[in-house]
């Protein structure tokens, strides 16, 4: 448990500590919509089903950078027929071409392009509408947290604990990179794992509230 929740979470926060202390209007248009749910509708889990910018902010983000090549790595641990008619036999590994999937212009319009709102459907009223499309909506065209029967059991508790530790950093700090950089520090691969910067250094000021 602590494999599949640890580094999987604090690697796409991390994505987005920088994506926010990059584009500072990215982080006013967030901040905007956090306080104005906090204001009109209290702050609990609701409220934040109700944030769809940060939704499809962090969502663009899990398809962008995504944590690797991969997803749904399975091995066929006897003779398996897909519904193709494909055998695979016993002792191999498949895996879903996430990355490949999530970069083809054919799956997303300009792909290659880090688009905040990419995902952002406005909603009158939570829970109907507002939870039918979001960062935990699985397809085969989004494969963050894999599909199907073995599809992330915790991504409901990854996107409430992304979405709450984003809105807390919004809400009480101000964030840059150093040198008032808008360039996101190089990423690292590690064979099939895409790492976000380890060393970069990022500027936290405590908000000053008026
Ligand atoms: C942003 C955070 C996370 C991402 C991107 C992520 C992604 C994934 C992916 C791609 C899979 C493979 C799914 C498949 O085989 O189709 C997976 C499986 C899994 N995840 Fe997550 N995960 C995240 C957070 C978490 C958290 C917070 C927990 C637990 C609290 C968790 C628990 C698990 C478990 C137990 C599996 C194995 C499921 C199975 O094989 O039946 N994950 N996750």
């Amino acid at each position: 448990m602590n494999v599949a929740a640890v580094h999987t979470t604090s690697q796409s926060f991390t994505h987005l500590l920088y994506l926010i202390a990059a584009n500072p209007a990215w982080a006013a248009t967030l901040r905007e919509e956090i306080e104005q749910v906090i204001e009109q509708y209290g702050y609990d889990k609701e409220s934040l089903d109700r944030m769809r910018r940060l939704d499809s902010f962090i969502q663009e983000s899990l398809r962008f950078n995504g944590l690797g090549v991969l997803a749904s790595t399975k091995l066929a641990l006897q003779d398996f027929a897909l519904s193709d008619g494909t055998i695979l036999p016993k002792g191999t590994f498949v895996a879903a071409p996430l990355r490949a999937m999530h970069h083809d212009d054919g799956n997303y319009a300009d792909a290659g392009t880090f688009q905040p709102w990419r995902f952002y459907r406005e909603v009158d009223e939570c829970g109907g509408e507002a939870n039918a499309q979001s960062m935990t909506t699985t397809t085969t065209t989004y494969l963050s947290f894999g599909h199907g029967k073995t599809a992330c059991p915790g991504r409901f508790f990854a996107a409430l604990e992304l979405k709450m530790i984003t809105a807390n950093l919004l809400l009480n700090y101000d964030v840059k990179l150093e040198g008032d950089s808008t360039e996101i520090p190089p990423v690292s691969w590690y064979i099939a794992s895409r790492v976000p910067n380890m060393k970069a250094n990022v500027l936290f000021r405590r908000r000053q509230k008026d």
